[in-house]
């Protein structure tokens, strides 16, 4: 795992930005796992700066939406299918047959999240996988608890994600109780991860990442045994960190 300290927010999304670009360069037809939250604004911000300069062309690019809300129309203003849309989606030359959202058949959860895996693995699996971290370790919606065999599947939310992901709705009653998301081995088969890690309130889930013990309580130690895991990060997230783990030039390898 290697962990890059950013000066701040700004800097980590145009790294990330950046790696994202390489990736499209590397392989035009390239499959990216995509998080929504408020992580990854700044970088999809400069993925379409990049765009709209000519630097970078989605045109056969696939995408994979890590999660999704259950209970909200897909043009609820809060469902991740419209923050996507609105964000990423409609500003860039994806094609919208390459642009997926996980989504549970009403009826039949289970075939609509094996469906999902399907459209995955038929994709040729995911290249680069970008996350946010929740402060509980969440990965996706994964919650503490969550097996490390999980694919995709249907999720209850804890109280603490749902109190967290308030800020976007009137309430917190208005949140929705449940998910669908991409399981931890969904995550896992990427082949390359990047992990978006910014502010005070992440100093805690970022040291618990990088050196907690492995296992389900704390889903995100799982990309510990990940073989390509950068962890991006800024100054403030890194306090407690950097206090345990001197880093070399801003970056630290574990
Ligand atoms: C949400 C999302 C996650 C995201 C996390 C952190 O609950 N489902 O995919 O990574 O919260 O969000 P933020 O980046 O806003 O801190």
């Amino acid at each position: 795992m290697i962990i890059k300290r950013c000066e701040n927010y700004e800097q980590m999304s145009l790294t990330a930005a950046d790696i994202v670009k390489r990736q499209v360069a590397a392989k035009p037809d390239c499959v990216l796992g995509l998080p929504t939250g408020s992580s990854p604004l700044g970088m999809y911000e400069h993925l379409i700066k990049l765009y709209n300069r000519g630097e970078l062309d989605f045109s056969s690019v696939m995408t994979f939406n890590l999660d999704e809300y259950i209970g909200l129309d897909t043009d609820h203003p809060q469902s991740y299918h419209q923050f996507m849309e609105d964000t990423f989606f409609q500003q860039v030359n994806l094609k919208p047959g390459n642009t997926h959202m996980p989504k549970p058949d009403e009826t039949d959860n289970l075939s609509g999240c094996q469906n999902y895996e399907r459209k995955i693995f038929n994709a040729g699996g995911i290249d680069l996988q970008i996350l946010g971290i929740g402060r509980n370790g969440h990965i996706g919606f994964n919650e503490p608890g969550t097996s490390f065999s999980s694919q995709t599947h249907v999720v209850q939310l804890h109280d603490e994600t749902r109190r967290a992901n308030a800020r976007f709705f009137d309430s917190k009653d208005e949140v929705p109780k449940a998910a669908v998301t991409m399981g931890i081995k969904t995550i896992m088969r990427a082949r390359t991860i990047l992990l978006l890690c910014s502010g005070e309130s992440k100093q805690e889930a970022l040291i618990q990442l990088v050196c907690s013990t492995v296992d389900e309580t704390f889903p995100a130690s799982v990309l510990q045994l990940h073989p390509d895991v950068t962890v991006l990060t800024d100054k403030s997230a890194c306090v407690i960190l950097e206090n345990k783990y001197p880093f070399k030039e801003n970056e630290l390898f574990i």
